[in-house]
């Protein structure tokens, strides 16, 4: 398995997972060889990477913690709830509800799963992909943090909706990259527009996470500038979430843990920051590292307990690593 730049990809190589729509349509099969038409279909809904096998016998799982099944049923009802905020119609809260309790389900069910994908975002999927990533990783980091059934609940709900408010905001759902000030001034509102909406159909600790995910410990963030103590343990989660989910599309997960530790006590909780570390792959599915003999392996599947490494020239060639060796890898190079 290999994850590759669209233009390194050749006819000869198959699709290693579904491509969703917006509305939920599959409109790629997992396992479909990647014709030129297909690549140049790709290439103009704007994928930059994807992830393929080699060979049609491999089945490695580079989709993450949730089943395509939570994953479309998701982006449907996000997409809807956005719309609804637009017309400014109720949130279907039994529905949001019901997913989010599917979600909790595939994220929870396995003890040793951690989030260890590389995420491939489009302009126009950002927001759903990022939002469910968002919620992937808080209610991870919640488990690590041993909170209890109901707290993670809210705390997925509130990280699947906590840029509800962007809705009212035309350019912040399709950016991936650095804003203009302009932009950024404009879109710091979504934060209290998000709590205005979920205030009528969710808890108020759902309410507060859209609102407070970019206060900072030092009181450097919005809207409110609140600091340490003032900031609830939920809100904190899913503010350090969207700060690594953010960080990755310009940086390796590495990098980011790296950073958002470095950034640790003054603007992230380190208790908090700890738990994310913990529960985020170090070298996520698809990652090309280098051992500390100099060999080069790509990694296929990772846990709490085992990376399994494949050799890149010889696929049947797997090197299982206890976490007690995670330390032979010196770096990622790719
Ligand atoms: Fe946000």
């Amino acid at each position: 398995m290999k994850f590759l730049p669209l233009k390194e990809i050749s006819e000869d190589m198959f699709l290693a997972h579904a491509v969703i729509g917006n509305d939920g349509r599959v409109l790629l099969n997992k396992g479909t060889r990647l014709t030129s038409a297909y690549l140049h279909r790709l290439e103009k809904m704007e994928y930059t990477h994807l992830y393929v096998y080699e060979s049609p016998a491999e089945d490695w799982n580079c989709t993450g913690l949730l089943s395509d099944r939570i994953r479309i049923e998701a982006i449907r009802v996000l997409r809807e709830s956005l719309i609804r905020v637009v017309e400014r119609k109720p949130l279907d809260e039994p529905l949001i509800s019901f997913i989010i309790e599917g979600l909790l389900k595939d994220v929870l069910q396995q003890e040793d799963r951690v989030f260890d994908i590389i995420d491939i975002k489009t302009p126009d999927n950002y927001l759903y992909n990022h939002s469910l990533n968002v919620a992937v990783i808080s209610v991870l980091m919640g488990r690590q943090l041993q909170l209890e059934q109901e707290e993670l609940k809210e705390i997925a709900l509130g990280a699947f909706l906590h840029d509800l408010g962007k809705a009212h905001i035309k350019t912040a759902t399709k950016k991936i990259h650095a804003l203009s000030v302009n932009d950024t001034v404009h879109i710091k509102q979504h934060t209290t527009r998000g709590f205005e909406t979920l205030q009528a159909s969710f808890s108020l600790t759902v309410a507060n996470i859209a609102n407070q995910h970019h206060e900072r410990e030092d009181g450097s963030g919005y809207p409110l500038g609140l600091s340490g103590v003032d900031i609830p343990l939920s809100s904190k989660i899913v503010g350090v979430a969207n700060a690594f989910e953010t960080m990755v599309a310009d940086l390796w997960n590495d990098q980011a843990l790296e950073r958002l530790t470095a950034e640790s006590p003054a603007k992230y909780n380190p208790k908090v920051v700890r738990a994310l570390r913990q529960v985020v792959a170090f070298y996520p599915v698809g990652s090309v590292v280098e051992l500390t003999d100099g060999e080069q392996r790509v990694v296929v599947a990772v846990s709490t307990t085992k990376m399994m490494l494949q050799n890149p020239k010889q696929l049947s060639d797997l090197l299982e690593l206890p976490v007690e060796e995670f330390s032979r890898i010196a770096k990622r190079v790719l």
